[in-house]
């Protein structure tokens, strides 16, 4: 039985159901049972995925909330199952999927160490992690500060600079980068940000944002996974007015809705119950 119904923010960006994963409160419970059906092969053997992570020389370039990366105790299961989940995206089998769980369940604790396991295994895979923050923020700030974590984690993973996971790139540096060392997407991105800014183009930015990951792992023949953890902010937090002070924007969590179908850039969104 699941535990909690169906999430609405979650159901509006078209994440279907068998897709999501409910998390329980403990850490070394198993947090799969109640997920059954949930359509994951759970094999005893070990994966060509766990045989690289098992090779892998961890490198941190998210700082993990946790803090001391020894801390993150149990788990092995859940961590077993994404990896045979990110095993296929560069089959592109994978499909976009959710994690659903309540307040301080461990949530943010598994997919930051997911960020830095895909970044230092160095594949076909580009990860990008996206904090949606309990902090009003004004639309076209918003889109500009998608866009720039996206491009700076980009550069990051191309460059193996794990500074610039941390310190994210202005659009300024981000064009130059683009046309200095070819990813030439990114200057024309910026440049049509910008141009949409000084238009007042708001939505248009909003969608070279959150278009980016599907249209980079199109041009340069890549897999990009995208994690947006505390997605619940989305309808909170961002607002349509400069002062953020009229009604938050509901809607967004729609923008969602296409970019979940892609096969070469996974949306993995993570969010709070509420409960
Ligand atoms: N596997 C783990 N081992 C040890 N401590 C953990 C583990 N997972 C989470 N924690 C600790 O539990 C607390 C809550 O974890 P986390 O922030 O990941 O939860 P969350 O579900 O993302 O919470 P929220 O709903 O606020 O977003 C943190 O202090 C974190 O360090
Ligand atoms: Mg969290």
């Amino acid at each position: 039985m699941r535990p909690w119904s169906y999430h609405n923010i979650i159901s509006r960006s078209n994440i279907p159901e068998d897709q999501v994963i409910f998390i329980t409160d403990c850490f070394s419970k198993d947090i799969f049972s109640c997920i059954s059906y949930v359509s994951w092969s759970d094999k005893n053997c070990e994966t060509a995925e766990e045989k690289i992570v098992k090779n892998t020389k961890m490198r941190y370039p998210l700082p993990e909330r946790i803090g001391d990366p020894d801390l993150l105790v149990g788990r092995e299961k859940e961590f077993r199952l994404l990896g045979q989940w990110l095993d296929l995206i560069p089959k592109r089998l994978g499909k976009s999927r959710a994690i659903l769980g309540r307040r301080k369940s461990g949530k943010t604790a598994i997919v930051q160490r997911i960020f830095n396991r895909v970044w230092s295994e160095n594949r076909n895979v580009v990860p990008f992690y996206f904090s949606i923050r309990e902090k009003k923020i004004w639309y076209p700030e918003f889109a500009i500060e998608y866009y720039r974590a996206f491009a700076s984690q980009y550069i990051s993973f191309l460059e193996r600079d794990e500074r610039l996971v941390r310190n994210p790139l202005s659009l300024d540096k981000i064009r130059e980068y683009g046309i200095s060392e070819s990813p030439d997407i990114l200057a024309e991105d910026v440049n049509m940000l910008l141009w949409n800014r000084e238009r007042e183009l708001h939505d248009s930015m909003w969608e070279i944002a959150y278009t980016a990951p599907e249209r980079f792992a199109g041009v340069y023949d890549q897999r990009i996974l995208v994690i947006i953890d505390e997605f619940q902010n989305i309808t909170q937090y961002i607002y349509r007015d400069k002062a953020c002070k009229e009604k938050p924007d509901e809607t967004l969590a729609g923008s969602f809705h296409d970019v979940v179908e892609s096969k070469i850039a996974l949306t993995f969104l993570i969010s709070g119950t509420g409960k």
